[in-house]
């Protein structure tokens, strides 16, 4: 099965969506490590009840940002996971730490890329004015929320909508986006190409950068 290690800051409840997938049998991974940059991370709590190793970088004990994520990245690496996916993980990445993991790393971001890259999304859409909302997940680049999208989920703003209502209505449908797209990726027909996202009929075998 694909090996994934998961990068969560928060709550997990995207984590939880992929263990539940996994549990009814419509994933074909196996969840070989979560890492956070916060101690009391919920989602630390979730990987231990579903026996899913876990560490902590603390990135208070980095001289900076390049030193955390090469460290970040040699966890990583140590588990051999093939597909990293950031699954609210708060951080920017630094671009030369990231590269060895090009097109091997996904995001879930919540909102419709290219709208509203970074925080407070939803206010942003609201403020807006917008008639529609959503999340995406992305092959992630140097460039914040910038890679190339894979698939997206929308739903309608409605009036009286507020940053909470809008954010409650789109979790979970990002929790059906993403174990979606991990499945695709399981299934060996997406991949990132030079020119962007492939998606492929046939099982690829070797896919760029892979
Ligand atoms: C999700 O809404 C995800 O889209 C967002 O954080 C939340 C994490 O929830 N990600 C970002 O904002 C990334 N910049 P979770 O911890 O319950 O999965």
């Amino acid at each position: 099965p694909l090996r994934i290690a998961i990068l969560a800051s928060g709550r997990g409840s995207n984590f939880a969506a992929l263990l539940a997938a996994r549990e009814r049998g419509e994933l074909p991974v196996e969840f070989v490590l979560v890492a956070s940059d916060k101690a009391d991370a919920p989602v630390l709590q979730l990987a231990q009840s579903a026996g899913v190793p876990t560490i902590v970088l603390d990135p208070r004990e980095y001289a900076d940002r390049r030193a955390y994520d090469f460290a970040l990245f040699d966890c990583l690496a140590a588990s051999k996971p093939d597909l990293l996916v950031l699954a609210g993980f708060m951080r920017i990445i630094d671009g030369d730490a990231m590269k060895p993991w090009a097109g091997r790393m996904i995001n879930i971001h919540p909102s419709l890329l290219p709208k509203y890259r970074g925080l407070h999304t939803h206010r942003r859409a609201l403020k807006a004015g917008d008639v529609e909302h959503g999340a995406s997940v992305h092959y992630v680049t140097a460039e914040l929320d910038g890679g190339p999208v894979i698939a997206q989920t929308t739903l309608s703003i409605e009036a009286g909508d507020n940053e909470n209502t809008l954010a409650a209505r789109l979790l979970p449908l990002e929790h059906q986006l993403l174990p979606a797209v991990v499945a695709l990726i399981a299934s060996g027909r997406l991949a990132l190409g030079e020119q962007g996202v492939i998606f492929d009929d046939a099982p690829i075998r070797k896919p760029l950068r892979w």
